[in-house]
């Protein structure tokens, strides 16, 4: 029998498989679907995507994700609360964590003392996070992300975590890195390199700093959950780091006591507000040269406070006058602005520090400069506002007035 004689099947096109349903959305069709008919009332469609963020074993949904909003937040809040916890369940293995919280955006409203330490705000739907008003952190829930190969740890219930400061975190790291890298060159490692972060928090920006190779930071912050999580990430990042002491341990407010930072710290911590930062510095400074060590430079000053870090500028400059010689070094100002607002505000910047550094370093005695190298838009805030960095680089040297009268720098002829 022939076998060539076949009539060739012209089959239809198959048509295209449809696109798989995210896990989490396959998670909630399951549940649906699994739910009794008389569970309560009719789910609402089922939504095309969730909105979320996962740091380590946390679920964090956004206000604005669909099952935190109407009709999905209506219709849970309408099953009883074991088919509640049944759904939650569920999302949560879908997506390999064991715990879900609904984030809120932090009141950005005024930096007066309603949220000073800009506490989070978040609802925790499932999982256990621990008792609410404990101060013990080992009974509540800590979460960690790796961001750039630096870890970070946090106590989601009492301190915020900023996914959008990614970009400024690999920036801030990338600058130092290249200034060390030409400074280290130039000088054959004699220098030891500072950096001090006024609102050091979970050590976001101080981390960034250790990463690029800053021989030490010093850190203020006056939430004690922050100062644990900074400790904890520090450790988890094999960096050395101290909690070092506060005003508030010796209940007297002026007294700053002596205090020693041995030079393998890379990291000491104050829980204490920053307007002790230039006393208790130059306590550490006087301490080293009397010990015949060398002090730091003090190179990069760091003001992350949103929505103005206005009220530290003066604390910054003070912190850069403990440096000896002449030299720069450069603060990185945090502010919530209109775009439009932006060049307006750089030029305000430079205005206000230049004044302000008349009274650290004498105008008689000192040539000093002031000037916005850089604006970084770093994340949207709210519609038309922009949290910025502004890079402000601040120079400074010594006038020398010779026989003849003229003015001259320092090591010039
Ligand atoms: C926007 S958060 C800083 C975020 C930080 N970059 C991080 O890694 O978490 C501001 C921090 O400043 C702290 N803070 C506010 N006022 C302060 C002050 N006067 N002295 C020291 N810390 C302060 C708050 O407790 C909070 O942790």
């Amino acid at each position: 029998m022939s076998t060539n004689n076949h009539i060739p099947i012209n089959r239809p096109p198959r048509p295209p498989k449809p696109p798989r349903p995210h896990p989490s959305i396959a998670a909630l069709s399951t549940f649906i679907s699994n739910l009794p008919q008389n569970a309560g009332a009719q789910p609402p469609p089922l939504p095309s995507k969730l909105r979320y963020d996962v740091y380590g074993p946390l679920l964090l949904l956004p206000p604005t994700s669909p099952l935190a909003s109407p009709p999905w937040s209506t219709y849970i809040s309408s099953l009883p609360l074991q088919y509640q916890l049944d759904l939650y369940k569920a999302l949560a293995e879908s997506l390999n964590v064991t715990h879900i919280a609904i984030n809120s955006p932090i009141p950005s409203k005024s930096v007066d003392n309603q949220n000073q330490i800009r506490a989070p705000q978040i609802t925790p739907i499932y999982g256990s996070f621990g008792p609410l008003d404990s101060v013990e952190f080992e009974k509540v829930f800590w979460t960690s992300t790796v961001q750039h190969g630096v870890f970070q740890t946090w106590c989601p219930l009492h301190t915020m975590f900023s996914r959008g400061n990614i970009t400024e975190k690999a920036r801030v790291h990338d600058l130092v890195d290249r200034q060390l890298g030409m400074l280290r060159k130039r000088d054959k490692g004699g220098m030891r390199v500072g950096a001090v972060d006024l609102f050091v928090g979970i050590g976001y920006f101080a981390f960034s700093y250790l990463k690029a190779g800053v021989d030490v930071v010093y850190g203020w912050d006056i939430n004690p959950w922050s100062i644990e999580g900074c400790r904890r990430g520090a450790l988890g990042n094999k960096w050395r780091v101290r909690v070092g002491s506060s005003t508030t341990d010796s209940g007297d407010r002026d007294g700053v006591g002596v205090e020693r930072s041995e030079e393998e710290e890379r990291l000491v911590i104050f829980a204490e507000s920053n307007e002790y930062a230039p006393t208790r510095l130059r306590r550490i400074k006087e301490d080293a040269e009397q010990r015949g060590k060398k002090w730091v430079h003090i190179m990069h000053v760091n003001l992350g406070l949103l929505p103005t870090s206005a009220g530290a500028y003066e604390t910054a400059l003070e912190v850069l006058g403990l440096n000896d010689g002449d030299g720069e070094a450069w603060v990185h100002v945090h502010e919530n602005v209109a775009k439009e607002d932006a060049d307006g505000m750089k030029s305000d910047i430079e205005k206000r520090f230049g004044e302000l550094a008349g009274k650290v370093w004498d105008p008689e005695g000192f040539e000093v400069g002031v000037e916005v190298e850089h604006v970084e838009f770093v994340k949207s805030w709210a519609p038309g506002v922009w949290h910025c960095v502004f890079d402000v680089k601040v120079s400074w040297r010594r006038i020398i007035i010779s026989s003849t009268g003229s003015l001259s720098g320092e090591g010039e002829g």
